[in-house]
Protein backbone atom coordinates (compact mmCIF):
# COMPACT_ATOMS: atom_id res chain seq x y z
CA UNK A 1 0.00 0.00 0.00
CA UNK A 2 1.29 3.34 -0.54
CA UNK A 3 1.35 4.85 2.43
CA UNK A 4 2.54 1.66 4.35
CA UNK A 5 6.00 2.17 6.07
CA UNK A 6 7.89 0.03 3.74
CA UNK A 7 11.02 1.58 2.99
CA UNK A 8 11.12 3.79 -0.18
CA UNK A 9 14.02 1.70 -1.68
CA UNK A 10 11.72 -1.31 -1.31
CA UNK A 11 9.50 -0.24 -3.69
CA UNK A 12 10.40 -1.55 -6.43
CA UNK A 13 8.32 -2.90 -9.74
CA UNK A 14 8.18 -6.83 -10.03
CA UNK A 15 9.03 -8.35 -13.56
CA UNK A 16 6.75 -7.40 -15.98
CA UNK A 17 5.61 -6.19 -19.15
CA UNK A 18 4.14 -2.61 -19.49
CA UNK A 19 2.24 -2.63 -22.90
CA UNK A 20 1.30 1.45 -23.93
CA UNK A 21 -1.46 1.90 -26.17
CA UNK A 22 -1.27 4.94 -28.18
CA UNK A 23 2.39 4.75 -28.24
CA UNK A 24 2.60 6.82 -30.70
CA UNK A 25 0.53 9.77 -28.77
CA UNK A 26 1.35 13.03 -26.95
CA UNK A 27 0.94 11.90 -23.45
CA UNK A 28 3.77 8.79 -24.03
CA UNK A 29 5.60 11.29 -25.52
CA UNK A 30 5.86 13.84 -23.46
CA UNK A 31 5.19 12.16 -19.98
CA UNK A 32 5.40 8.29 -19.83
CA UNK A 33 8.45 7.77 -21.65
CA UNK A 34 9.92 10.29 -19.23
CA UNK A 35 8.68 9.08 -16.26
CA UNK A 36 9.89 5.42 -17.28
CA UNK A 37 13.26 6.24 -18.25
CA UNK A 38 13.55 8.38 -14.61
CA UNK A 39 12.34 5.28 -13.22
CA UNK A 40 15.02 3.33 -14.91
CA UNK A 41 17.78 5.28 -13.91
CA UNK A 42 16.61 5.25 -10.15
CA UNK A 43 16.74 1.69 -10.08
CA UNK A 44 12.89 1.22 -9.67
CA UNK A 45 12.49 -1.20 -12.43
CA UNK A 46 13.74 -4.75 -12.88
CA UNK A 47 16.08 -6.04 -15.52
CA UNK A 48 13.06 -8.53 -16.32
CA UNK A 49 11.41 -5.70 -17.37
CA UNK A 50 10.06 -5.11 -20.97
CA UNK A 51 8.43 -2.05 -22.47
CA UNK A 52 6.08 -2.68 -25.61
CA UNK A 53 4.07 0.48 -27.53
CA UNK A 54 0.62 -0.60 -29.45
CA UNK A 55 -0.82 2.20 -32.12
CA UNK A 56 -1.56 2.39 -35.67
CA UNK A 57 1.27 4.62 -36.83
CA UNK A 58 3.83 2.73 -38.72
CA UNK A 59 6.79 2.34 -36.69
CA UNK A 60 9.33 -0.24 -36.48
CA UNK A 61 10.69 -1.42 -33.36
CA UNK A 62 13.55 0.76 -33.66
CA UNK A 63 11.76 4.12 -34.96
CA UNK A 64 9.62 3.73 -31.85
CA UNK A 65 13.06 2.72 -29.59
CA UNK A 66 14.49 5.95 -31.31
CA UNK A 67 11.61 7.73 -30.31
CA UNK A 68 11.52 6.47 -27.23
CA UNK A 69 15.09 7.68 -26.26
CA UNK A 70 14.28 11.18 -28.09
CA UNK A 71 11.63 11.60 -25.32
CA UNK A 72 13.27 11.32 -22.69
CA UNK A 73 16.54 12.99 -23.46
CA UNK A 74 14.18 16.40 -24.35
CA UNK A 75 12.91 15.68 -21.06
CA UNK A 76 16.25 16.30 -19.39
CA UNK A 77 16.63 12.26 -19.36
CA UNK A 78 20.20 10.45 -19.20
CA UNK A 79 22.01 7.01 -20.63
CA UNK A 80 21.68 5.28 -17.89
CA UNK A 81 22.16 0.96 -18.48
CA UNK A 82 19.31 0.04 -17.65
CA UNK A 83 17.55 3.07 -19.72
CA UNK A 84 19.44 1.57 -22.67
CA UNK A 85 18.97 -2.46 -21.42
CA UNK A 86 15.07 -1.32 -22.18
CA UNK A 87 15.46 0.70 -25.09
CA UNK A 88 17.33 -1.81 -26.80
CA UNK A 89 14.78 -4.72 -26.12
CA UNK A 90 11.66 -2.23 -26.84
CA UNK A 91 9.13 -3.65 -28.84
CA UNK A 92 6.26 -2.12 -30.86
CA UNK A 93 3.15 -3.67 -32.68
CA UNK A 94 1.38 -1.60 -35.65
CA UNK A 95 -2.59 -2.34 -36.05
CA UNK A 96 -6.06 -0.74 -35.17
CA UNK A 97 -7.20 -1.15 -31.21
CA UNK A 98 -10.70 -3.24 -32.80
CA UNK A 99 -8.58 -5.41 -35.33
CA UNK A 100 -8.14 -9.35 -33.58
CA UNK A 101 -4.52 -9.12 -35.52
CA UNK A 102 -3.50 -6.65 -33.35
CA UNK A 103 -3.73 -9.07 -30.60
CA UNK A 104 -2.45 -11.76 -32.17
CA UNK A 105 0.55 -9.53 -32.56
CA UNK A 106 0.71 -8.69 -29.32
CA UNK A 107 0.57 -12.20 -27.64
CA UNK A 108 3.66 -13.16 -29.24
CA UNK A 109 5.42 -10.73 -28.43
CA UNK A 110 4.60 -10.81 -25.01
CA UNK A 111 5.31 -14.59 -24.96
CA UNK A 112 8.49 -13.66 -26.25
CA UNK A 113 9.04 -11.10 -23.32
CA UNK A 114 8.55 -14.19 -20.99
CA UNK A 115 11.18 -16.07 -22.12
CA UNK A 116 13.83 -13.82 -22.93
CA UNK A 117 13.01 -11.02 -20.38
CA UNK A 118 11.90 -12.75 -17.48
CA UNK A 119 8.69 -11.04 -17.29
CA UNK A 120 7.35 -13.82 -15.73
CA UNK A 121 3.35 -13.63 -17.58
CA UNK A 122 3.03 -10.30 -15.53
CA UNK A 123 1.21 -7.47 -17.77
CA UNK A 124 0.11 -4.20 -17.03
CA UNK A 125 -1.66 -2.26 -19.84
CA UNK A 126 -1.94 1.27 -20.09
CA UNK A 127 -4.19 3.04 -22.40
CA UNK A 128 -3.08 6.27 -23.16
CA UNK A 129 -5.51 6.73 -26.62
CA UNK A 130 -8.77 9.26 -26.37
CA UNK A 131 -11.32 7.87 -24.44
CA UNK A 132 -13.23 6.57 -27.41
CA UNK A 133 -10.17 3.67 -28.13
CA UNK A 134 -10.47 2.46 -24.39
CA UNK A 135 -13.69 -0.25 -25.02
CA UNK A 136 -12.27 -1.41 -28.24
CA UNK A 137 -8.81 -2.05 -26.44
CA UNK A 138 -10.18 -3.90 -23.94
CA UNK A 139 -12.50 -5.97 -25.42
CA UNK A 140 -9.51 -6.38 -27.76
CA UNK A 141 -7.11 -7.65 -24.81
CA UNK A 142 -9.91 -10.16 -23.27
CA UNK A 143 -10.93 -11.96 -26.84
CA UNK A 144 -7.03 -12.36 -27.50
CA UNK A 145 -7.08 -13.92 -23.88
CA UNK A 146 -4.73 -11.44 -22.47
CA UNK A 147 -6.45 -10.09 -19.87
CA UNK A 148 -5.11 -12.62 -17.73
CA UNK A 149 -1.13 -12.92 -16.44
CA UNK A 150 0.23 -15.73 -18.68
CA UNK A 151 1.91 -17.99 -16.25
CA UNK A 152 0.15 -19.17 -12.53
CA UNK A 153 0.43 -16.70 -9.92
CA UNK A 154 0.85 -14.05 -12.50
CA UNK A 155 -1.16 -10.56 -13.25
CA UNK A 156 -2.74 -8.49 -15.72
CA UNK A 157 -3.61 -4.91 -15.29
CA UNK A 158 -5.33 -2.33 -16.78
CA UNK A 159 -4.27 1.30 -16.26
CA UNK A 160 -6.80 4.39 -17.56
CA UNK A 161 -6.56 7.34 -18.58
CA UNK A 162 -9.12 10.59 -17.59
CA UNK A 163 -11.55 11.28 -18.39
CA UNK A 164 -13.33 7.83 -17.60
CA UNK A 165 -16.75 8.69 -20.04
CA UNK A 166 -18.34 11.35 -20.82
CA UNK A 167 -21.02 11.28 -18.53
CA UNK A 168 -22.53 9.28 -15.52
CA UNK A 169 -24.10 6.63 -18.58
CA UNK A 170 -21.23 6.30 -20.77
CA UNK A 171 -18.67 5.64 -17.83
CA UNK A 172 -21.58 2.96 -16.92
CA UNK A 173 -21.39 1.43 -20.22
CA UNK A 174 -17.34 1.54 -20.02
CA UNK A 175 -17.06 -0.09 -16.86
CA UNK A 176 -19.70 -2.68 -17.74
CA UNK A 177 -17.03 -3.68 -20.49
CA UNK A 178 -14.12 -3.17 -18.57
CA UNK A 179 -15.45 -5.41 -15.67
CA UNK A 180 -16.00 -7.96 -17.75
CA UNK A 181 -12.33 -7.95 -18.77
CA UNK A 182 -10.34 -7.38 -15.34
CA UNK A 183 -11.56 -7.26 -12.11
CA UNK A 184 -11.69 -3.92 -10.11
CA UNK A 185 -8.83 -4.86 -8.06
CA UNK A 186 -6.89 -4.91 -11.64
CA UNK A 187 -8.51 -1.63 -13.29
CA UNK A 188 -6.48 1.61 -12.42
CA UNK A 189 -8.05 4.51 -12.98
CA UNK A 190 -5.47 7.07 -13.02
CA UNK A 191 -5.68 11.10 -12.08
CA UNK A 192 -1.97 12.25 -12.23
CA UNK A 193 -3.14 15.07 -9.76
CA UNK A 194 -2.80 12.57 -7.08
CA UNK A 195 0.68 11.11 -8.44
CA UNK A 196 2.00 15.03 -7.03
CA UNK A 197 3.70 14.86 -4.01
CA UNK A 198 1.83 18.30 -2.95
CA UNK A 199 -1.63 16.44 -3.29
CA UNK A 200 -0.70 13.79 -1.28
CA UNK A 201 1.20 16.31 1.41
CA UNK A 202 -2.81 17.27 2.10
CA UNK A 203 -2.80 13.92 3.94
CA UNK A 204 -0.04 14.18 5.95
CA UNK A 205 -0.81 17.93 6.89
CA UNK A 206 -4.06 17.04 8.02
CA UNK A 207 -4.01 13.78 9.70
CA UNK A 208 0.03 13.61 10.51
CA UNK A 209 -0.85 16.88 12.47
CA UNK A 210 -3.22 17.87 15.42
CA UNK A 211 -2.85 21.63 14.90
CA UNK A 212 -4.92 22.01 11.74
CA UNK A 213 -8.08 19.33 12.23
CA UNK A 214 -9.41 21.20 14.72
CA UNK A 215 -10.07 23.94 12.82
CA UNK A 216 -10.92 22.22 10.05
CA UNK A 217 -14.48 22.77 10.19
CA UNK A 218 -17.54 25.20 10.02
CA UNK A 219 -17.15 26.27 13.06
CA UNK A 220 -13.69 28.11 11.56
CA UNK A 221 -13.84 28.37 8.46
CA UNK A 222 -15.29 30.74 5.75
CA UNK A 223 -14.99 28.98 2.72
CA UNK A 224 -12.50 27.19 0.39
CA UNK A 225 -11.00 28.02 -3.17
CA UNK A 226 -9.38 25.64 -5.61
CA UNK A 227 -7.88 27.23 -8.51
CA UNK A 228 -6.35 25.05 -11.48
CA UNK A 229 -4.69 27.59 -13.49
CA UNK A 230 -3.23 27.15 -16.82
CA UNK A 231 -1.60 29.35 -19.33
CA UNK A 232 -1.21 26.60 -21.84
CA UNK A 233 -3.94 26.63 -24.75
CA UNK A 234 -5.26 23.32 -26.32
CA UNK A 235 -1.88 22.76 -27.91
CA UNK A 236 -3.14 20.93 -30.78
CA UNK A 237 -5.43 18.83 -28.89
CA UNK A 238 -8.49 20.69 -30.38
CA UNK A 239 -10.07 17.53 -31.10
CA UNK A 240 -10.33 15.72 -28.22
CA UNK A 241 -11.14 19.28 -26.34
CA UNK A 242 -14.49 19.98 -27.86
CA UNK A 243 -15.11 17.03 -27.09
CA UNK A 244 -14.35 17.60 -23.34
CA UNK A 245 -13.54 21.26 -22.17
CA UNK A 246 -13.37 22.73 -18.78
CA UNK A 247 -15.55 20.51 -17.09
CA UNK A 248 -14.94 17.19 -17.93
CA UNK A 249 -10.77 17.71 -18.88
CA UNK A 250 -10.39 19.06 -15.40
CA UNK A 251 -13.29 19.50 -13.30
CA UNK A 252 -14.79 15.77 -13.00
CA UNK A 253 -11.62 14.57 -12.29
CA UNK A 254 -8.46 16.58 -10.77
CA UNK A 255 -10.53 19.13 -9.45
CA UNK A 256 -13.33 16.95 -7.58
CA UNK A 257 -10.05 14.37 -6.59
CA UNK A 258 -8.21 17.20 -4.93
CA UNK A 259 -11.40 18.45 -3.57
CA UNK A 260 -12.57 15.55 -1.89
CA UNK A 261 -9.04 14.76 0.23
CA UNK A 262 -8.81 18.51 1.15
CA UNK A 263 -12.51 18.10 2.65
CA UNK A 264 -12.93 14.63 3.59
CA UNK A 265 -13.51 13.06 7.06
CA UNK A 266 -10.23 11.23 8.54
CA UNK A 267 -10.03 7.60 7.43
CA UNK A 268 -9.27 5.37 10.12
CA UNK A 269 -6.34 3.80 8.34
CA UNK A 270 -4.06 4.95 5.26
CA UNK A 271 -5.71 1.53 3.57
CA UNK A 272 -6.26 2.35 -0.04
CA UNK A 273 -9.98 1.58 0.75
CA UNK A 274 -10.37 3.58 3.81
CA UNK A 275 -9.27 6.82 1.79
CA UNK A 276 -11.03 5.90 -1.24
CA UNK A 277 -14.67 5.65 1.19
CA UNK A 278 -13.94 8.31 2.79
CA UNK A 279 -13.46 10.11 -0.47
CA UNK A 280 -16.27 9.01 -2.04
CA UNK A 281 -18.50 10.11 1.24
CA UNK A 282 -17.61 13.43 0.26
CA UNK A 283 -18.55 13.49 -3.25
CA UNK A 284 -21.77 12.32 -2.27
CA UNK A 285 -22.29 15.10 0.44
CA UNK A 286 -21.40 17.88 -2.64
CA UNK A 287 -25.22 18.99 -3.76
CA UNK A 288 -25.99 18.34 -7.13
CA UNK A 289 -26.40 21.41 -9.00
CA UNK A 290 -29.91 21.82 -10.62
CA UNK A 291 -32.14 24.72 -11.96
CA UNK A 292 -31.82 27.98 -10.94
CA UNK A 293 -28.49 26.96 -8.89
CA UNK A 294 -27.27 26.16 -12.18
CA UNK A 295 -27.81 29.33 -13.45
CA UNK A 296 -26.46 31.20 -10.50
CA UNK A 297 -23.21 29.27 -9.13
CA UNK A 298 -21.81 28.11 -12.48
CA UNK A 299 -19.98 30.24 -14.79
CA UNK A 300 -18.72 29.25 -18.35
CA UNK A 301 -15.86 31.24 -20.62
CA UNK A 302 -13.93 30.58 -23.64
CA UNK A 303 -10.74 32.48 -24.55
CA UNK A 304 -10.25 34.88 -27.28
CA UNK A 305 -7.27 36.06 -29.25
CA UNK A 306 -5.24 38.19 -26.42
CA UNK A 307 -1.57 38.34 -25.28
CA UNK A 308 0.84 41.06 -25.95
CA UNK A 309 1.94 42.56 -28.89
CA UNK A 310 5.11 40.36 -28.54
CA UNK A 311 3.32 37.30 -27.78
CA UNK A 312 0.08 37.53 -29.43
CA UNK A 313 -2.17 34.17 -28.70
CA UNK A 314 -4.74 32.51 -31.01
CA UNK A 315 -9.13 32.57 -29.96
CA UNK A 316 -10.21 29.01 -28.77
CA UNK A 317 -12.37 29.28 -32.22
CA UNK A 318 -8.89 29.62 -34.26
CA UNK A 319 -7.39 26.86 -33.27
CA UNK A 320 -6.92 23.62 -35.40
CA UNK A 321 -9.55 21.02 -35.30
CA UNK A 322 -11.57 23.44 -33.07
CA UNK A 323 -15.57 24.13 -34.47
CA UNK A 324 -15.56 27.98 -35.45
CA UNK A 325 -18.86 28.97 -33.26
CA UNK A 326 -17.70 26.41 -30.44
CA UNK A 327 -19.45 26.92 -27.12
CA UNK A 328 -17.18 24.51 -25.91
CA UNK A 329 -16.08 25.74 -22.36
CA UNK A 330 -11.95 26.58 -21.67
CA UNK A 331 -12.82 28.52 -18.22
CA UNK A 332 -15.10 27.17 -15.37
CA UNK A 333 -16.53 28.76 -12.19
CA UNK A 334 -18.16 27.19 -9.49
CA UNK A 335 -19.62 27.62 -6.04
CA UNK A 336 -20.35 24.09 -4.55
CA UNK A 337 -21.79 23.62 -1.19
CA UNK A 338 -21.77 20.39 0.80
CA UNK A 339 -24.09 18.92 3.20
CA UNK A 340 -22.55 17.59 5.81
CA UNK A 341 -22.07 18.48 9.27
CA UNK A 342 -18.28 19.44 9.04
CA UNK A 343 -19.04 21.71 5.69
CA UNK A 344 -22.59 22.99 6.04
CA UNK A 345 -22.74 26.67 4.67
CA UNK A 346 -19.20 26.84 3.84
CA UNK A 347 -19.28 27.65 0.22
CA UNK A 348 -16.19 26.40 -1.86
CA UNK A 349 -15.08 28.09 -5.09
CA UNK A 350 -13.68 26.32 -7.59
CA UNK A 351 -12.25 27.62 -11.17
CA UNK A 352 -10.10 26.73 -13.93
CA UNK A 353 -9.55 27.56 -17.22
CA UNK A 354 -6.75 27.57 -20.19
CA UNK A 355 -4.92 30.84 -20.92
CA UNK A 356 -4.93 32.22 -17.52
CA UNK A 357 -2.00 34.72 -16.90
CA UNK A 358 -0.52 32.36 -14.62
CA UNK A 359 0.24 28.45 -14.20
CA UNK A 360 -1.21 28.01 -10.69
CA UNK A 361 -2.92 25.29 -9.00
CA UNK A 362 -3.53 25.74 -5.11
CA UNK A 363 -5.83 25.00 -2.40
CA UNK A 364 -7.35 27.67 -0.09
CA UNK A 365 -8.98 27.73 3.40
CA UNK A 366 -10.27 31.11 3.86
CA UNK A 367 -11.22 31.55 8.16
CA UNK A 368 -13.52 33.72 9.47
CA UNK A 369 -12.83 36.98 11.05
CA UNK A 370 -12.74 37.08 14.71
CA UNK A 371 -15.75 37.31 16.60
CA UNK A 372 -15.37 40.90 17.80
CA UNK A 373 -12.45 43.07 16.86
CA UNK A 374 -10.92 45.36 19.03
CA UNK A 375 -9.74 47.61 16.82
CA UNK A 376 -10.89 50.96 14.05
CA UNK A 377 -11.41 49.54 10.64
CA UNK A 378 -8.41 52.29 9.44
CA UNK A 379 -6.31 49.62 11.34
CA UNK A 380 -7.43 46.76 9.81
CA UNK A 381 -7.75 48.28 6.03
CA UNK A 382 -4.68 46.06 4.67
CA UNK A 383 -5.82 43.13 6.07
CA UNK A 384 -7.05 40.17 4.28
CA UNK A 385 -8.86 37.19 6.45
CA UNK A 386 -6.28 34.59 7.65
CA UNK A 387 -6.14 31.81 5.30
CA UNK A 388 -4.18 28.57 4.88
CA UNK A 389 -2.92 27.99 1.13
CA UNK A 390 -1.39 24.91 0.03
CA UNK A 391 0.53 25.30 -3.24
CA UNK A 392 0.48 22.18 -5.23
CA UNK A 393 2.09 24.23 -8.32
CA UNK A 394 4.68 25.55 -9.92
CA UNK A 395 5.75 26.26 -6.50
CA UNK A 396 5.15 23.66 -3.73
CA UNK A 397 4.85 24.85 -0.05
CA UNK A 398 2.11 26.15 2.23
CA UNK A 399 1.45 29.81 3.35
CA UNK A 400 0.13 30.54 6.54
CA UNK A 401 -1.45 34.17 6.15
CA UNK A 402 -2.93 36.19 9.08
CA UNK A 403 -2.79 39.92 10.59
CA UNK A 404 0.20 41.24 11.93
CA UNK A 405 1.15 44.72 13.41
CA UNK A 406 3.39 46.94 10.54
CA UNK A 407 6.59 48.24 12.94
CA UNK A 408 5.90 52.04 13.57
CA UNK A 409 4.37 53.85 15.79
CA UNK A 410 0.73 53.63 14.93
CA UNK A 411 -1.08 50.13 14.84
CA UNK A 412 -1.45 49.11 11.97
CA UNK A 413 -2.37 45.97 11.19
CA UNK A 414 -1.00 44.15 7.75
CA UNK A 415 -1.18 40.66 6.31
CA UNK A 416 1.93 38.94 6.57
CA UNK A 417 2.62 35.40 5.26
CA UNK A 418 4.77 32.41 7.10
CA UNK A 419 5.80 30.42 3.68
CA UNK A 420 6.99 26.73 3.89
CA UNK A 421 8.82 26.12 0.81
CA UNK A 422 9.08 22.48 -0.13
CA UNK A 423 12.39 22.89 -2.51
CA UNK A 424 14.28 24.96 0.29
CA UNK A 425 12.50 22.65 3.52
CA UNK A 426 13.63 19.18 2.01
CA UNK A 427 16.78 18.04 0.20
CA UNK A 428 14.78 15.22 -1.37
CA UNK A 429 13.41 15.52 -4.93
CA UNK A 430 9.68 14.59 -5.91
CA UNK A 431 9.10 12.11 -7.91
CA UNK A 432 6.85 13.56 -11.38
CA UNK A 433 3.52 12.45 -10.84
CA UNK A 434 3.60 9.39 -13.49
CA UNK A 435 6.12 8.09 -11.94
CA UNK A 436 4.88 7.25 -8.92
CA UNK A 437 1.55 6.33 -10.57
CA UNK A 438 3.18 3.78 -13.18
CA UNK A 439 5.22 2.32 -10.54
CA UNK A 440 2.01 1.46 -8.50
CA UNK A 441 0.32 0.00 -11.29
CA UNK A 442 3.39 -2.57 -11.66
CA UNK A 443 3.35 -3.06 -7.71
CA UNK A 444 -0.06 -3.34 -7.60
CA UNK A 445 -1.31 -0.28 -5.21
CA UNK A 446 -4.55 1.38 -5.68
CA UNK A 447 -4.45 3.89 -3.18
CA UNK A 448 -3.39 6.81 -5.43
CA UNK A 449 -6.26 5.37 -8.41
CA UNK A 450 -9.88 6.56 -8.65
CA UNK A 451 -12.60 3.65 -7.82
CA UNK A 452 -15.83 3.15 -10.12
CA UNK A 453 -17.96 4.68 -7.24
CA UNK A 454 -16.03 8.02 -6.90
CA UNK A 455 -16.12 8.22 -10.99
CA UNK A 456 -19.98 7.71 -10.89
CA UNK A 457 -20.51 10.48 -7.89
CA UNK A 458 -17.92 13.07 -10.45
CA UNK A 459 -20.35 12.57 -13.33
CA UNK A 460 -23.24 12.82 -11.22
CA UNK A 461 -22.17 16.44 -9.74
CA UNK A 462 -20.39 17.73 -12.73
CA UNK A 463 -23.50 16.10 -15.95
CA UNK A 464 -26.48 18.95 -14.70
CA UNK A 465 -23.48 21.24 -15.46
CA UNK A 466 -22.47 20.56 -18.65
CA UNK A 467 -25.70 19.36 -20.01
CA UNK A 468 -27.60 23.21 -19.42
CA UNK A 469 -25.12 24.68 -20.99
CA UNK A 470 -25.05 22.14 -24.32
CA UNK A 471 -28.64 22.26 -24.31
CA UNK A 472 -29.91 25.94 -23.57
CA UNK A 473 -29.97 28.05 -25.86
CA UNK A 474 -30.09 31.18 -23.74
CA UNK A 475 -26.95 29.75 -21.50
CA UNK A 476 -24.30 32.54 -21.71
CA UNK A 477 -20.78 31.69 -23.05
CA UNK A 478 -18.72 34.36 -21.55
CA UNK A 479 -15.68 35.44 -23.37
CA UNK A 480 -12.47 36.00 -21.80
CA UNK A 481 -9.33 37.40 -23.70
CA UNK A 482 -6.57 35.10 -23.64
CA UNK A 483 -3.50 35.77 -21.00
CA UNK A 484 -6.54 37.53 -18.70
CA UNK A 485 -8.16 35.89 -15.64
CA UNK A 486 -11.55 34.64 -17.00
CA UNK A 487 -14.89 36.10 -17.93
CA UNK A 488 -15.95 39.02 -15.61
CA UNK A 489 -19.24 36.93 -14.50
CA UNK A 490 -16.45 34.85 -12.59
CA UNK A 491 -15.74 37.44 -10.10
CA UNK A 492 -19.36 38.41 -10.13
CA UNK A 493 -19.99 34.77 -8.85
CA UNK A 494 -17.70 34.89 -5.85
CA UNK A 495 -18.00 38.63 -5.15
CA UNK A 496 -21.61 38.48 -4.50
CA UNK A 497 -21.20 36.76 -1.58
CA UNK A 498 -18.93 39.12 -0.36
CA UNK A 499 -15.61 37.29 -1.23
CA UNK A 500 -13.22 37.21 -4.08
CA UNK A 501 -10.75 34.62 -5.64
CA UNK A 502 -7.55 34.88 -3.90
CA UNK A 503 -4.70 35.78 -5.68
P1 LIG B 1 -3.48 11.76 -28.53
O1 LIG B 1 -4.53 12.52 -29.26
O2 LIG B 1 -2.05 12.14 -28.74
O3 LIG B 1 -3.73 10.23 -28.88
C1 LIG B 1 -2.88 9.15 -28.52
C2 LIG B 1 -2.79 8.17 -29.68
O4 LIG B 1 -4.04 7.54 -29.84
C3 LIG B 1 -2.50 8.84 -31.01
O5 LIG B 1 -1.12 8.95 -31.22
C4 LIG B 1 -3.14 7.90 -31.98
O6 LIG B 1 -2.24 6.86 -32.31
C5 LIG B 1 -4.28 7.30 -31.23
N1 LIG B 1 -5.53 7.96 -31.62
C6 LIG B 1 -5.80 9.28 -31.66
N2 LIG B 1 -7.05 9.52 -32.05
C7 LIG B 1 -7.60 8.31 -32.26
C8 LIG B 1 -8.88 7.90 -32.66
N3 LIG B 1 -9.86 8.77 -32.91
N4 LIG B 1 -9.10 6.58 -32.77
C9 LIG B 1 -8.13 5.70 -32.50
N5 LIG B 1 -6.88 6.06 -32.13
C10 LIG B 1 -6.63 7.34 -32.00
O7 LIG B 1 -3.88 11.77 -27.00
P2 LIG B 1 -3.01 12.13 -25.74
O8 LIG B 1 -1.75 11.34 -25.79
O9 LIG B 1 -2.95 13.58 -25.57
O10 LIG B 1 -3.95 11.60 -24.55
C11 LIG B 1 -4.16 10.22 -24.34
C12 LIG B 1 -5.04 10.07 -23.11
O11 LIG B 1 -4.36 10.61 -21.99
C13 LIG B 1 -6.38 10.81 -23.19
O12 LIG B 1 -7.35 10.01 -22.58
C14 LIG B 1 -6.14 12.08 -22.39
O13 LIG B 1 -7.33 12.55 -21.78
C15 LIG B 1 -5.17 11.59 -21.33
N6 LIG B 1 -4.30 12.65 -20.81
C16 LIG B 1 -3.48 13.34 -21.66
C17 LIG B 1 -2.63 14.30 -21.16
C18 LIG B 1 -1.70 15.05 -22.04
O14 LIG B 1 -1.00 15.94 -21.52
N7 LIG B 1 -1.65 14.76 -23.33
C19 LIG B 1 -2.57 14.61 -19.71
C20 LIG B 1 -3.46 13.80 -18.90
C21 LIG B 1 -4.28 12.86 -19.46
P3 LIG B 1 -2.34 6.06 -33.67
O15 LIG B 1 -3.06 6.88 -34.67
O16 LIG B 1 -0.90 5.81 -34.03
O17 LIG B 1 -3.07 4.81 -33.29
C1 LIG C 1 -4.62 16.99 -18.21
C2 LIG C 1 -5.51 17.76 -19.12
O1 LIG C 1 -5.35 16.03 -17.51
O2 LIG C 1 -4.03 17.88 -17.26
C3 LIG C 1 -4.75 18.89 -19.80
O3 LIG C 1 -6.04 16.88 -20.10
C4 LIG C 1 -4.05 19.75 -18.77
O4 LIG C 1 -5.64 19.67 -20.57
C5 LIG C 1 -3.23 18.89 -17.85
O5 LIG C 1 -3.21 20.66 -19.48
C6 LIG C 1 -2.66 19.72 -16.71
O6 LIG C 1 -1.76 18.93 -15.97
P1 LIG C 1 -0.60 19.61 -15.11
O7 LIG C 1 0.03 18.47 -14.41
O8 LIG C 1 0.30 20.30 -16.09
O9 LIG C 1 -1.28 20.59 -14.20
Amino acid sequence: MAFESSSDAARKSPPCALVIFGASGDLTQRKLIPAIERLARRGRLPREFALVGVARSHMSDEDFAQRCRDSARRAGGETSASWTEITDHIRYVCGGYDDPGTYDKLADVLHEADSTRGTAGNRVYYLATPPTVFAPAVIGLAKGGLNVGAEPDSFARVVIEKPFGHDEESAKELYTHISAAFDESDIFRIDHYLGKDTVQNLLALRFANSIFEPIWNRTWVDSAQITVSETLGVEGRGGFYETAGAMRDIVQNHVLQVLSLFLMEPPTSFHPEAIRDEKVKLLRAIRIPRGEKIRRDAVRGQYTRGGTRGNLMAGYREEPDVDPLSKTETYAALRLDIDNWRWSDVPIYVRTGKRLPKRMTKVTLQFRRPPHLPLFPKEIKDMAPDSLVLHVQPEEGISLRFGAKVPGHTFQVRTASMDFSYGTGFPEKSPEAYERLILDSTIGDPTLFIRADEVGRSWRIVDPITEYWATDEDAPIPFYPAASWGPREAGELIERDGRSWLE
